[in-house]
């Protein structure tokens, strides 16, 4: 039987599969490459030796996936397929709907038919909204996403819970991540955006690497310890290894889960430049700008549900995350197009 890997191709998905392969797990991979390139694959091969099953395929196409479920032994799905610019996302709502949204139900709808009913998803910590509190627990309220990307997590949540409830045949786990940043210790496989990154550590690393001149810090003047936002940074590595607990977890018929995955510790924009710098050597300027709209000052996770229920904590500090997106960046300077 095998794990169907729903954008595969991607930053998390690509190091899910390394791990899930590297555990045992048989693994076929979805993604229509909106987002990634093959290539990740090739690498992911490289690293565990062995190769991985791949169908060029949108989970739009109902047809597509339908044929891939009369193939294939699947009997869990982990689903990381959808879009996720969140400046992107308030541009062009109606995409992020449909893709994330359309998607996954056609995704979940074609499962069922099949008899395939373990789905682990790729929720967020935007689901939290701004927190009243910190650190978040997963019983801390949802809240109001500032973004249709965050809207498309939290109505997904409630969707697949509904679905759960319907008919508790199914499985359910939701995985609301933090900030996932680093690579794999190989150098091989990373973070790959498209364009001017939006987020944090690949503007970091694409400045060390000379491709941008400074970083743009966005408001110093955040209630935090050094007034820049505060948030909790996961290795990837680790986000990954929490994946194949979740599907060892999802054996045993849990019903519906939710976990937060992250560390437990928030560190500041400035801690980052600053950790970066001492991992690497390498010197960041930067200048103080104004607050990104949408950005709350600050949020971090309490992770204990996870430990005690998944028996997974983050192993990674900041000093690992900032050397392998560093040895990720630095070993590929233009991502897979090298
Ligand atoms: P990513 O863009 O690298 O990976 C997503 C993959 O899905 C891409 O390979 C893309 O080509 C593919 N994809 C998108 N739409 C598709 C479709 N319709 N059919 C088939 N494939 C499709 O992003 P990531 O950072 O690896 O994120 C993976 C998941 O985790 C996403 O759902 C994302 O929203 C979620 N997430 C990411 C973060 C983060 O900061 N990276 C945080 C929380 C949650
Ligand atoms: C981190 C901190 C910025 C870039 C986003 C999504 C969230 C989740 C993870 C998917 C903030 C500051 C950033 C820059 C900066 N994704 N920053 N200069 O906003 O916490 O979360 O990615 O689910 O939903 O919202 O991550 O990396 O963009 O920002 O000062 O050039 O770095 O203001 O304080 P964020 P981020």
């Amino acid at each position: 039987m095998a794990i169907l890997v729903t954008g595969g191709a991607g930053f998390i998905g690509s190091h899910t599969v390394v791990e899930l392969q590297n555990a045992g797990y048989d693994v076929v991979v979805v993604d229509n490459l909106s987002n990634s390139s093959e290539k990740s694959l090739e690498r992911v091969k490289e690293i565990t030796g062995k190769e991985v099953k791949f169908y060029k395929t949108d989970i739009l196409d109902r047809e597509g996936l339908e044929e891939i479920f009369a193939k294939e032994q699947i009997d869990s799905c982990i689903h990381f397929a959808g879009l996720k610019a969140v400046g992107e996302s308030v541009q062009k709502p109606w995409e992020y709907y449909n893709n994330n949204i359309a998607g996954t139900l056609v995704l979940v709808d074609v499962m069922r038919k099949h008899n395939v009913k373990n789905i682990v998803f790729s929720s967020s910590s935007t689901v939290y909204g701004t927190p009243k509190s910190v650190p978040l627990t997963e019983k801390s309220p949802k809240g109001e996403p500032t973004n249709p990307y965050g809207w498309t997590k939290s109505m997904l949540e409630q969707i697949l819970s509904d679905i759960q409830k319907a008919d508790p045949e199914w499985n359910v786990i939701l995985l609301r991540y933090f900030n996932p940043i680093g690579a794999h210790k190989s150098g091989k496989i990373g973070e790959n955006p498209n364009g001017i990154p939006n987020n944090l550590m690949p503007y970091i690393t694409q400045v060390a690497v000379g491709k941008l001149k400074e970083l743009g810090v966005f408001g110093n003047d955040y209630p935090t310890k050094d007034g820049t936002g505060v948030r909790d940074y996961i290795h990837v590595v680790d986000l990954a290894e929490g994946h194949v607990k979740a599907v060892e977890k999802i054996k045993e018929n849990p019903g519906l889960k939710i976990y937060n995955l992250g560390t437990g510790i928030g560190y500041s924009v400035l801690d980052i430049v600053k950790s970066f710098e001492e991992a690497t050597g390498v010197k960041i300027p930067y200048v103080i700008k104004e607050r990104r709209a949408g950005d709350i000052a600050e949020n971090y996770a309490d992770a204990t549900l996870a430990k005690e229920e998944l028996g997974w904590v983050a192993k990674n500090g900041i000093k690992e995350m900032c050397e392998d997106s560093w040895r990720w960046q630095s070993m590929n300077p233009n991502g897979f197009e090298d």
